[in-house]
């Protein structure tokens, strides 16, 4: 009892000897500019500060981000029920999108070396992609492209790997198939338009009156406008449908679709009951980091055969203003946040 008093005093004595916020044997930790959510709420909640450098584990690279990529999900990350649902605890820095160089390797990464140029899709739970570093493992990352700037390699990872993940592994699409891309012009629609006419197919996409020339420029062969036509007067017996809207769009593509087709949505749950009645496949997807299909996507880039629309870029600090055009659910292409100058 004497001796954990004497402790007690110990402890005492020595707090009132150390100034407030200086410990003793720690030196200082490195620390970054970043986006802080600290409190769940509407973008206002995304605060611009300093925070402590993430250090990699073993299975990770550390990153000097140069651009982050914004995306719809950013947006939702900030919500409770999304934050629980994804296990993400606050405070937290979003953002899944990065692109940058490659600072320091944790001791089991064999593919990446300090100064390599990458991209990468940061998962779900993690996230941290909103700051001057951020960690991603060697599934999350691939070689950045060589023929894009930084800021063009940040508007791919989720996005693409979202189209693809949909049109190749989920729907398998091939060569001859006609596909119809609801949302040709947003993120993940402007590369579904460009993997699926890169793999042979014949392609349907749907935007508004502002975007028609955009889909044809990416290389849809018909391209309707919605808030003019309706999809379904103009299209039949397709054999995928990419479905990025929902609800009434989602409804009204059943009927669109030749018997054995498939219904890939990004946004619901195709109804059963609907796939059955027309002997039509259907299926959700939760887009995963894949470093081997972000190389391939970064192939296809440099080959030429898919263009980036980046339509607007923020610098980090406003990442609430890029959160707001994101919200509209209007994007042309993407947003992106820059995070530092692109390295010469
Ligand atoms: N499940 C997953 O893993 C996953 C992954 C990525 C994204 N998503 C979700 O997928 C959705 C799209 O993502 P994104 O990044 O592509 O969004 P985005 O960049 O905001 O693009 C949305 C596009 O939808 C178009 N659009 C809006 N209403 C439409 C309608 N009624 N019919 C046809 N097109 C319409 C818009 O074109 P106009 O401006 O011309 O109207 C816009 O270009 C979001 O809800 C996002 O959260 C899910």
């Amino acid at each position: 009892m004497r001796i954990a008093r004497q402790w007690t005093l110990v402890a005492e004595i020595m707090a009132a000897a150390i100034p407030l916020g200086v410990s003793l044997a720690q030196p200082a930790k490195p620390t970054m500019k970043a986006i802080v959510v600290h409190e769940y709420g509407g973008p206002e909640v995304l605060k611009y500060q300093d925070a402590p450098r993430p250090a990699p584990k073993e299975d990770q690279v550390l990153v000097r981000v140069i651009a982050a990529g914004v995306n719809p999900v950013d947006d939702a990350s900030r919500s409770e029920k999304y934050a629980k649902f994804f296990g993400i605890t606050l405070p937290f820095i979003p953002g899944y999108d990065i692109a940058g160089v490659v600072e320091k390797t944790g001791a089991n990464i064999t593919k990446f070396k300090a100064g390599d140029s990458v991209y990468a899709y940061l998962n779900l739970k993690d996230g941290g992609g909103y700051a001057d570093y951020a960690v991603a493992t060697e599934v999350e990352a691939a070689p950045k492209p060589k023929s894009t700037t930084f800021v063009e390699a940040a508007a791919v990872p989720v996005v693409a790997l979202t189209a693809w993940q949909a049109l190749i592994d989920t729907a398998k699409l091939s060569a001859g198939q006609t596909v119809l891309i609801h949302g040709g012009s947003g993120g993940v629609g402007s590369f579904a338009i460009q993997i699926a006419k890169a793999r042979g197919a014949k392609v349907i996409a749907t935007a508004s009156t502002r975007n028609q020339d955009l889909l044809k420029q990416l290389g849809a062969d018909v391209a309707v406008d919605y808030t003019k036509q309706k999809f379904e007067d103009v299209t039949k017996d397709v054999d995928v449908v990419l479905d990025s809207v929902g609800k009434d769009t989602l409804a009204r593509s059943y009927g669109v679709v030749k018997k054995g087709g498939f219904i890939v949505s990004i946004v619901a749950r195709p109804d059963q009951a609907e796939l059955d009645k027309r002997g039509i496949h259907g299926s959700s997807l939760g887009v995963e980091p894949n470093s081997d299909e972000l190389t391939e996507i970064g192939k296809l880039i440099d080959e030429k055969k898919i263009r980036v629309i980046v339509s607007q870029t923020f610098p980090l600090s406003e990442a609430v203003n890029a959160q707001e055009q994101v919200a509209t659910g209007h994007t042309r292409g993407k947003i992106v946040l820059k995070v530092a100058e692109e390295p010469k």
